[in-house]
């Protein structure tokens, strides 16, 4: 056995069925001791929201947190994100250009202050109303000179972070950092702000189960031997889906 990067999404993919997470969580540290595997949690949460989970379930602690869609990397117990990856956000981002922007839709409702993170501009907004506002939103920012990407997760999440930045832009930055290959390199999720962590990648990719529909529709039309798409739900899909590659 060797070590390999594994990189998950918390909410609806490792989190969701406290059993199968037991499980896993025995078998991923059994792996990082013996081995050195690596684990890295990325969640659309803020660091404070991340917080929280931790009072309610048993997560083992992660050898790197990304936080806010990719936007904050935390390295073991920092307070503080990143600086270079910091950094690397702030060319061209004009956040109170993007704030001022949203304002003009009204079916866009501001997420929580805790949401609202430096690189993450957060709303919600419905399904229905996300067909026509998403395309809109995006033509506007363009217009405004915002380099900007809008992601939309979970059938009610809608995210606007800068270009340079996302769950999968993350991922590669903390893989070179671990020096991890790609072909060692597992990412598994359940929903939209997930798709940048599958999109055109050498990295495996475990979809569990239960993944939201933008998700599984995105996955259909964008197939890739490299992905697999587990039977089981959150933590027993991505059990499987580990097993499927010969990581464990
Ligand atoms: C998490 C975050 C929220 C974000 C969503 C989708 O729920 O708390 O701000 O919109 O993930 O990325
Ligand atoms: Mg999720």
């Amino acid at each position: 056995m060797k070590p390999f990067l594994f990189v998950t999404d918390l909410d609806h993919t490792l989190v969701g069925d406290d059993r199968a997470m037991h499980e896993l969580n025995q078998r991923l540290e059994q792996h990082r001791q013996q081995y050195g595997t690596k684990l890295v949690y990325s969640t659309g949460r803020s660091l404070t929201s991340y917080q929280h989970l931790t009072t309610e379930k048993s997560l083992l602690p992660p050898d790197i947190l990304i936080c806010a869609v990719g936007t904050e990397i935390y390295h073991q117990d920092s307070k503080e994100p990143d600086s270079i990856w910091f950094q690397k956000l702030s060319v061209g981002w004009q956040r109170d250009v993007v704030v001022n922007s949203a304002a003009r839709f009204v079916d866009l409702t501001p997420q929580p202050d805790s949401e609202q993170r430096p690189f993450k501009v957060s709303y919600f907004l419905s399904e229905q109303a996300a067909v026509e506002v998403i395309p809109d939103l995006e033509s506007l920012l363009e217009e405004q000179g915002v380099d900007a990407q809008v992601i939309f997760s979970g059938g009610k999440d809608l995210d606007i972070l800068p270009r340079q930045a996302n769950k999968g832009m993350a991922m590669t930055f903390v893989r070179q950092f671990l020096e991890f290959e790609s072909a060692r390199t597992v990412a598994c999720g359940d929903s939209g702000n997930d798709i940048a962590l599958f999109c055109d990648r050498q990295e495996r990719g475990i979809i569990v189960g239960n993944a939201r529909p933008e998700l599984l529709h995105w996955h259909r039309v964008n197939p890739n031997p490299n992905r697999y798409l587990a039977l089981a739900e959150c933590a027993g899909g991505i059990l499987e889906g580990l097993q499927h590659f010969g990581f464990l």
